[in-house]
């Protein structure tokens, strides 16, 4: 049996009513927090910062998973951590010198993962794959909540579980955009080790029932 992480995206919940959202990711059978953090300049839109971080850290007990969609993340590696990162991710498109950031990450302690924007191709991984700890596959273009599924999403995981396979490697496989329970199960069938999925769980009318049920059909 399979253990497919999920990872709810804070994204998506009621801000007004934060601490109720984290409980219940809490009480959930999810896996870890996901928390995207937008400077309005590598994506249109601008999520939350540091304070908000910091109060959803003195909450949350599960793993967060911090994924950068900024410029220059190396400016804040170290801020990330004291703000309770176990996982953080930065963007392939948004590093001139990728090794470094990744090794200054590990240096924090933290996992370091790479994410790839819908047009980036896995190709560009291979001489850093054995360095990473994940690969986050973007199957929406980053910026927003709530966009639909692009469908080559498939071809680029299978792709990138080629890849650490002929390395030899282990590095996780996390999908994140448009993630429901119609393309769960394909995206593990493909190779995933780790789902996304924010409107998809913080809409529904029972979210907690919705991440039991997410969690049911990746598991087989
Ligand atoms: C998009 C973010 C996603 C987003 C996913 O830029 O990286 O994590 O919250 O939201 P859904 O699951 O609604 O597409
Ligand atoms: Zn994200």
């Amino acid at each position: 049996m399979k253990n497919t992480i999920i990872a709810p995206s804070v994204l998506a919940a009621d801000f007004a009513n934060l601490q109720r959202d984290i409980e219940m990711v809490n009480n959930s059978e999810a896996d870890w927090f996901h928390i995207d953090i937008m400077d309005g300049v590598f994506v249109p839109n601008i999520s939350f910062g540091m304070p908000v971080l910091a109060a959803i850290n003195k909450h949350a007990k599960k793993t967060l998973d911090v994924h950068l969609m900024i410029v220059d993340p190396d400016r804040y590696i170290k801020t990330f951590k004291e703000l309770g990162a176990d996982i953080l991710t930065v963007h392939y498109e948004a590093c001139t010198h990728l090794h470094r950031t990744v090794q200054a990450i590990k240096a924090e302690g933290m996992k370091a993962g790479v994410a790839l924007n819908p047009h980036t191709p896995v190709s560009v991984l291979e001489d850093i794959i054995q360095d990473l700890d994940l690969v986050l596959i973007m199957s929406v273009n980053p910026g927003f909540g709530g966009q639909s599924f692009i469908e080559n999403t498939y071809d680029k995981v299978r792709k990138l579980k080629a890849l650490i396979d002929a390395k030899g490697t282990n590095v996780m496989i996390e999908i994140d955009g448009g993630v429901n329970n119609k393309n769960a199960k394909a995206l593990v069938d493909a190779g995933v080790d780790a789902l996304v999925a924010g409107n998809f769980v913080f809409s529904a009318s029972d979210p907690i029932a919705t991440i039991a049920d997410l969690k049911e059909i990746t598991s087989k």
